[in-house]
């Protein structure tokens, strides 16, 4: 199958990020987004025609502000880590071995700690997102969000480098101008990997001696903050479970969970809702409109932010009496 597939590069950083979707005109996916080239991808993604549907950290990243919540608020796409990320900094968390869908497109969320303990790869076809874990001819550092070199041998020997030898490589940074590698050429050439136990590649990794990243201190905190707050949450007519629970006793309000069916199995729907996912969103307000008038609409998600994200949208379909539910179901059940 001919994807779209776009690799761009931060010179400042060195980050690549990608831009993956199926078809032109189709849904698109972005992977370790850098704030400064957010209009970059939008301009992108215009000319492409594509619809910008999920946005993916591979971990909390230490050298840039993530382009995340600036590709959030601009294009209400739905965020995405994997489950290890802090709880509130996206919309949407995957377990290893979970897969990430767009339109005619998957991916498996691969757990790879050791650079952070929240870091993943994601797998598609016949290439695999490494973030950090394994970079051209390197690997990501292990001293400091919570790094373990003993945790990234056994991500790198015990996960990537099982691949098949031939699955593309594509890195979050890049520093000698390389792009693309395969698990072949990193098995054989990639100096860290000539390592014959954990130990031995720990103490490579122990005696490094890297200056910290410039931004760092700024970093950090920055990309676990990209979250949408509680305050923001709110004043998109945020309700509390409270108030939401005393909402639904009335016939004429409808109860809308934004889920996907990974995040319904791993937690149950609220009584009496109907799942309407949050990417096919547009399409039911604009096919129910008439209907909907007469309605109270509440919807939920994972922590509240695509359902923020929601009440934005039905304004913008002359919907008045929408509501959402502040924090999510994870608020429900608390
Ligand atoms: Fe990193």
């Amino acid at each position: 199958m001919e994807i779209i597939f776009r690799q761009s590069f931060d010179i400042i950083s060195s980050t690549y990020t990608y831009l993956i979707a199926s078809r032109k005109g189709g849904e698109a996916l972005i992977i370790d987004p850098v704030l400064e080239k957010t209009d970059q991808y939008i301009k992108l993604l215009e000319q492409l025609d594509l619809r910008l549907v999920k946005v993916i950290d591979t971990h909390i990243h230490a050298d840039h502000i993530s382009g995340i919540a600036e590709l959030r608020d601009r294009t209400k796409c739905v965020t995405l880590m994997g489950e290890h990320a802090p709880a509130d900094v996206v919309s949407m968390h995957v377990k290893d071995n979970e897969k990430v869908k767009i339109e005619g497109i998957e991916l498996t969320a691969l757990y790879t700690p050791g650079h952070t303990d929240d870091s993943y790869s994601f797998l598609m076809d016949d290439r695999v997102f490494t973030g950090d874990t394994l970079l051209i001819k390197g690997t990501g550092r292990t001293d400091f969000q919570n790094g373990n070199p003993y945790d990234q041998y056994n991500s790198l020997f015990d996960r990537l480098l099982k691949l098949n030898d031939d699955t593309l490589i594509y890195p979050a940074h890049d520093y000698k101008g390389d792009m693309v590698s395969t698990i072949g050429e990193e098995k054989k050439f990639n100096p860290r990997l000539q390592v014959t136990s954990a130990q031995e590649y720990a103490q490579i990794m122990n005696n490094l001696n890297l200056d910290n990243p410039k931004i760092m201190d700024i970093a950090i905190p920055t990309n676990i903050a990209q979250g949408m707050s509680t305050e923001q949450q709110k004043r998109l007519n945020g309700l509390n479970a409270i108030e939401v629970k005393e909402l639904i006793k009335n016939k004429d309000t409808r109860l809308i969970d934004l889920r996907e069916e990974i995040e319904i199995l791993k937690e149950p729907s609220i009584n009496g809702s109907v799942n309407i996912v949050y990417n096919k969103l547009p399409n039911y307000l604009e096919n129910k409109k008439e209907e909907l008038l007469n309605l109270n609409l509440i919807f939920y998600c994972a922590v509240g932010e695509r359902s923020a994200l929601a009440v934005q949208m039905s304004q913008s379909y002359n919907l008045s009496n929408v509501a959402h539910l502040i924090g999510g179901i994870k608020k429900w059940n608390t």
